[in-house]
Order: structure tokens, then C-alpha cells, then sequence
């Protein structure tokens, strides 16, 4: 396998092995959500460069399931001419694009709304507690994801990806520490897995057998074995395409270092990967900053695809140095990319290339 090696997923074929993670832009939405023209070159600039398949940054599905004041979303059908350009960007250099789909959930920051969630649980403040969400508000809340799903068809993507781990509302669901529900929703994996799957189900229903659909989800939760059970409930559901990365509990004494050129997180995706071979595409992430490491990955069949983060955001031509050996600027892992709301984004890497 070599990491130009086209791969089919649904019915779509990427042109390659490298796919950009989902990486939220704070400072490009406007307060009303909807895409910029900065978030149309943004991944215009990446998609020229190679990048097989790109997945849009986390867009929230209703605006109290934002991360702050300035997230982009897909709530209403005014946000979709602004998604119709990126995708169109994205298309027009051969690249598959499809979009992460999240809600807060607990998370949920306190001026965006209330911390709903699958159980009452303490927050930051240990007095505090989520509130517990009824039936009626977990078969609403899956209706958001899909309308919003049929919008990001609408607007000419791919496919979506479902945010199914970094702690946030289907993670939730899937987590014994903030899922403490005894109904069909909480107990058995099968359970706690079942307010991802049913969005899943919604989606393929609404938006039919040639849209993609992906999820995130962690790779250990907090074991890997309970982890794959979790994905084992979303592919019966209809998941075409695996995204491994972290949760919320981190207990399996049989992560370890591995002895490859990556880390234990991206270990979690070779653990999928063997797991869910043949079957559904998986991809690994965390700290690829090298051409060498993603080739390593792709060329062992370790795993289908890599997810690529930081190393595009700190060169967007990382993708040609991958394919073709060309000079790059190397991402320096430094603090400035810790996102969050009022964070400055200066990409250490972007000042070096400005300098060229
Ligand atoms: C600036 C920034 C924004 C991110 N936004 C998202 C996001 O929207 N959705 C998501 O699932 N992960 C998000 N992440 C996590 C990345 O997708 C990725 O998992 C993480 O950065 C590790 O990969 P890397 O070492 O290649 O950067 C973000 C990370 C960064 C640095």
C-alpha cells in the first residue's frame, strides 16, 4: 500500500491516503455561524495541495451546542450558501469534503445555553449539575443532527462525521462517568452507544446510500475493548468510515507506547484498524508532523487513512511533502494552537512560511 493509493469509501473514491482532521477555526464564523471567507480559503489552500479528503472542523448543530459566541453552524438554512463555497472549493481540486457535526452537550459554556446531557453530573463546580435529558429532548436533540446533516447535503458535501469523542454530547452518551442512565439510553454498550447509532440510522434514512457517514470516536473509553464495542454499535448502524482519537476516561493498562514512529493516541486507530479490517476504513491521528511517519502508517497497513491536524495547519502543502518529497515547513507542537475561545491563533510554523 503506498499513501497515493486511492481508497473508496461509500461510493466516493479519495485520491489518496491523507485526510485533514477536523480543526476548528474560532476566529473566522460570524456571531450568525455561517462560513467565512476565510474558512473557504482555508480549505480551498489545503485541498490544492493534495489532501485526499477533508473533513470541515466541528459545526454545531443548534446554537446553544456551540463553543462559543463565534462557531459555525448548520442550524438553519441561511448557513448553507456559505458551506456550498467551501465544498465547491474543495471540489473544484479533487478533494472529498465532508463535515463534523457536534453539540456540547455538558461542556456547553454557560452563555451558550444550559448543560444538558445524559445524566446529571457535576461540572466544573461540583455543586453544579448538568441536567438530565427526558426522551422527548434526546429524539429532538438527534433531530438537529440530522436536519442538520440534510443541510451539509444541501450544501454539496460528501458526507458528515458525527463528533463522537473529546468529551463532548455523544461522547457523553458513551461514557460510564457522565452516563449514569438506566433506561435504553445508559447500562450496556449496546445502550449507551444507541443515541449515536439512531442519529446515524436517521441520517442514512434522510440523506440516502450515497452520502458518507463517519464518526469520531475514542479509541479507548475507557478501555479499548469497550471502545470498539461502542464502534461495533455505530457500524451496525450504518457507519461507513472510522476517525479514532481520545475520550473522556483513559484506563487500559494495554495502551502502551508503541514502538513505531507515532504515539499511544495514534496507536488506538492501528488497534481499530486491526480490529475493523476489511470491513470499515480506519484512520489514526495525534502528532504526525513527519512525511516519514505517515508512510510508515500506510505502508505497514497499520491503518487506511491519516488524519492530519496540526502538520496542515502549520503547512497546508504538508500533503505534497507526504506524496512528493517536497520541502515543508514542520509543525513546532508549541501551545499556540491550544484552541479555545479568545485564544490567538499564531501559528509558529505560518510565521516561518511568511518569511520564504
Ligand atoms: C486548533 C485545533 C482545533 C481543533 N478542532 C477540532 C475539531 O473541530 N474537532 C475535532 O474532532 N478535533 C479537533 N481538534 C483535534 C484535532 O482534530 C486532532 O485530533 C489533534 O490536534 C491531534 O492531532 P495532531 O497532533 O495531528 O494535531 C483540534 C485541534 C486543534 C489543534
Amino acid at each position: 500500500m503506498r499513501v497515493s493509493d486511492p481508497i473508496t469509501i461509500r461510493n466516493k473514491t479519495i485520491k489518496n491516503r491523507l485526510t485533514m482532521a477536523p480543526t476548528v477555526k474560532f476566529d473566522y464564523a460570524g456571531a450568525d455561524g455561517k462560513a467565512t471567507d476565510l474558512h473557504i480559503e482555508h480549505y480551498r489552500e489545503r485541498a490544492a495541495h493534495g489532501c485526499g479528503l477533508i473533513c470541515v472542523e466541528a459545526t454545531a448543530v443548534s446554537p446553544d451546542g456551540r463553543f462559543g459566541p463565534i462557531h459555525m453552524g448548520l442550524w438553519e438554512d441561511e448557513q448553507i450558501p456559505g458551506h456550498r463555497a467551501i465544498t465547491d472549493a474543495c471540489h473544484e481540486h479533487g478533494a472529498v469534503v465532508i463535515i463534523q457535526l457536534n453539540h456540547t452537550g455538558i461542556t456547553t459554556r454557560p452563555e451558550m445555553g444550559p448543560a444538558i446531557g445524559p445524566s446529571a453530573v457535576p461540572l466544573r463546580d461540583p455543586e453544579a449539575l448538568s441536567k438530565a435529558m427526558t426522551i422527548d429532548e434526546i429524539k429532538h436533540m438527534q433531530e438537529l443532527f440530522a436536519d442538520a446533516a440534510e443541510r451539509a447535503k444541501k450544501a454539496g458535501y460528501d458526507g458528515v462525521q458525527l463528533h463522537g469523542c473529546h468529551s463532548y454530547l455523544i461522547n457523553q452518551f458513551i461514557s460510564k462517568k457522565t452516563n449514569l442512565r438506566t433506561d435504553e439510553y445508559g447500562g450496556s454498550d449496546e445502550n449507551r452507544a444507541r443515541f449515536g447509532a439512531e442519529i446515524i440510522r436517521m441520517i442514512r434514512e434522510r440523506c440516502g446510500e450515497d452520502f458518507i457517514i463517519s464518526i469520531r470516536t475514542p479509541g479507548i473509553e475507557p478501555d479499548v475493548a469497550t471502545a470498539i464495542a461502542v464502534a461495533e454499535e455505530y457500524v451496525k448502524a450504518g457507519c461507513d468510515y472510522l476517525q479514532v482519537s481520545t475520550g473522556i476516561e483513559w484506563n487500559d493498562p494495554t495502551v502502551t507506547e508503541p514502538d513505531g514512529p507515532y504515539n499511544a493516541v495514534c496507536s488506538l486507530g492501528v488497534r481499530f484498524h486491526e480490529h475493523f479490517k476489511g470491513r470499515v476504513p480506519v484512520s489514526c491521528v495525534n502528532s504526525i508532523f513527519e512525511p516519514g511517519q505517515v508512510r510508515y502508517l500506510i505502508e505497514n497497513d497499520l491503518v487506511d487513512t491519516v488524519d492530519l491536524g496540526r502538520a496542515i495547519l502549520a503547512d497546508p502543502a504538508f500533503c505534497e511533502a507526504v506524496l512528493g518529497d517536497k520541502p515543508y515547513v514542520k509543525c513546532f507542537d508549541c501551545p499556540r494552537c491550544q484552541y479555545g475561545p479568545g485564544m490567538p491563533h499564531k501559528c509558529a510554523a505560518a510565521a516561518v512560511r511568511a518569511k520564504q
